[in-house]
């Protein structure tokens, strides 16, 4: 049992994390800004582990209440979630980019060294192999050309933390790149909640099966994929959640920087999605074929075999339970957290 700080904890992945940790005997300290959340999915955390947890509102930039927070508790192990996520916005607002998950980055590992905390799990993504990898990606590829502002920013805290493993050996680190990451927790509590228009592809398919929108629009089908759709691998946030959890333990035991790909390394095309979708809930989706997405690479899954094998991890949840759990949760909640 250890004491997790988790920075981004009241977001999508970080509150299935906050969950699970209450659910392994943790206590868990949250510091979140609540710039893409709010203090809703924390509470329904508490009610559902019959646990409580602490919450501290600030923003992972400001040094001086990171000093604060690392000298009133005392922390094991950090879980780092938090940052900004949507990539045409990175390409919009790169100093904001830079700012939040980079700086805001230097500031929480400055805070954790000065308080002799050295363990940490790392939010990266897929998105960092860029597009000169063939799938499935390995650890081992060259991640060197990241193609947008977000990926840059992943990049970066991804090199910044290998070096402070080189320089300092109490330091003991683990990457986590992760593929997509959907579903909801099983109750239906707990979901992701985009602001505004979403971005990504089930919320967007939630969106329209409540009625919130009209149609699906599939970003391309001449892509030169088996349906000429994209495919990812989208991986159920309860099993990555999971996966985090093997990862401090395994990184609690050794020192170093290791990184690993969490994903199931299994392709589904995105015209899958919306069929699997609608026969495990039994529904109809308007959709229209539009013009390809900017940025949008026709095809990725993960080589899981290092994280399976390492962090002894292994996904539980097929697509069809993802899917479920997805529609679950927007059915549940049709206006999110509020
Ligand atoms: P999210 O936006 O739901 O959660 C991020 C949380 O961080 C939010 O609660 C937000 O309020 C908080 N936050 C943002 N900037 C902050 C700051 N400066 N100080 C304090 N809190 C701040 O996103 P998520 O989907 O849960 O993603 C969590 C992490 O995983 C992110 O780092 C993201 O880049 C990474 N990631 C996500 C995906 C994905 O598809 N969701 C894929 C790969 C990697
Ligand atoms: C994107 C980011 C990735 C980031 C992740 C989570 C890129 C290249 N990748 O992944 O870095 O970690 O979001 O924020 O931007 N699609 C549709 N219609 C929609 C929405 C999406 O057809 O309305 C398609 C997309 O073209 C894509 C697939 O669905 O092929 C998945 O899209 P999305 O959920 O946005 O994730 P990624 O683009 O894979």
């Amino acid at each position: 049992m250890s004491n997790v700080l988790v920075t981004g904890g009241a977001g999508f992945i970080g509150s299935h994390m906050c969950l699970a940790l209450l659910e392994s005997c943790h206590d868990v300290i949250v510091i979140d800004n609540l710039s893409n959340s709010c203090l809703e999915p924390l509470k329904r955390v508490e009610k559902l582990a019959q646990k409580s947890l602490i919450f501290i509102e600030c923003d992972i930039r400001n040094d001086q209440k990171l000093r604060q927070i690392f000298k009133d508790h005392s922390i094991d192990a950090v879980i780092h979630f938090a940052g900004l996520k949507a990539v045409g916005e990175s390409q919009r607002f790169p100093l904001s980019y830079f700012e939040h998950n980079i700086a805001g980055s230097i500031s929480l590992f400055k805070a954790m060294e000065q308080a002799n905390v050295f363990n940490i799990v790392f939010s990266s993504s897929a998105t960092v192999y860029g597009e000169n990898n063939r799938s499935p990606y390995h650890e081992n590829m060259p991640a060197n050309t990241p193609y947008n502002n977000y990926a840059f920013t992943k990049l970066m805290t991804e090199q910044m933390l290998e070096k402070l493993a080189l320089a300092d050996q109490r330091w003991s680190i683990a990457l986590l790149r992760y593929f997509n990451p959907i579903g909801a927790h099983q109750s239906g509590q707990i979901g992701e909640d985009p602001r505004g228009k979403p971005y990504n592809l089930i919320p967007h398919l939630t969106q329209v099966a409540i009625g919130k929108r009209e149609k699906l629009s599939i970003y391309g089908n001449d892509y030169n994929t088996p349906d000429g759709t994209c495919v990812r691998d989208y991986i159920h946030v309860v099993d990555l959640a999971a996966a985090h959890l093997h990862a401090l333990d395994n990184r609690l035991k050794t020192n170093g920087c290791r990184t690993w790909n969490i994903g199931t390394g299994q392709g589904h095309s995105v015209l899958e999605i919306k069929e699997t979708f609608e026969k495990v809930n039994r529904l109809d989706i308007p959709f229209e074929y539009a013009p390809r997405r900017v940025g949008d690479l026709p095809a990725y899954f993960a080589d899981n075999e290092r994280a399976m094998r390492e962090l002894k991890w292994q996904p539980q949840f097929q697509l069809e339970d993802m899917l479920k759990d997805s529609w679950n949760w927007q059915r549940q909640n049709p206006m999110g957290f509020k």
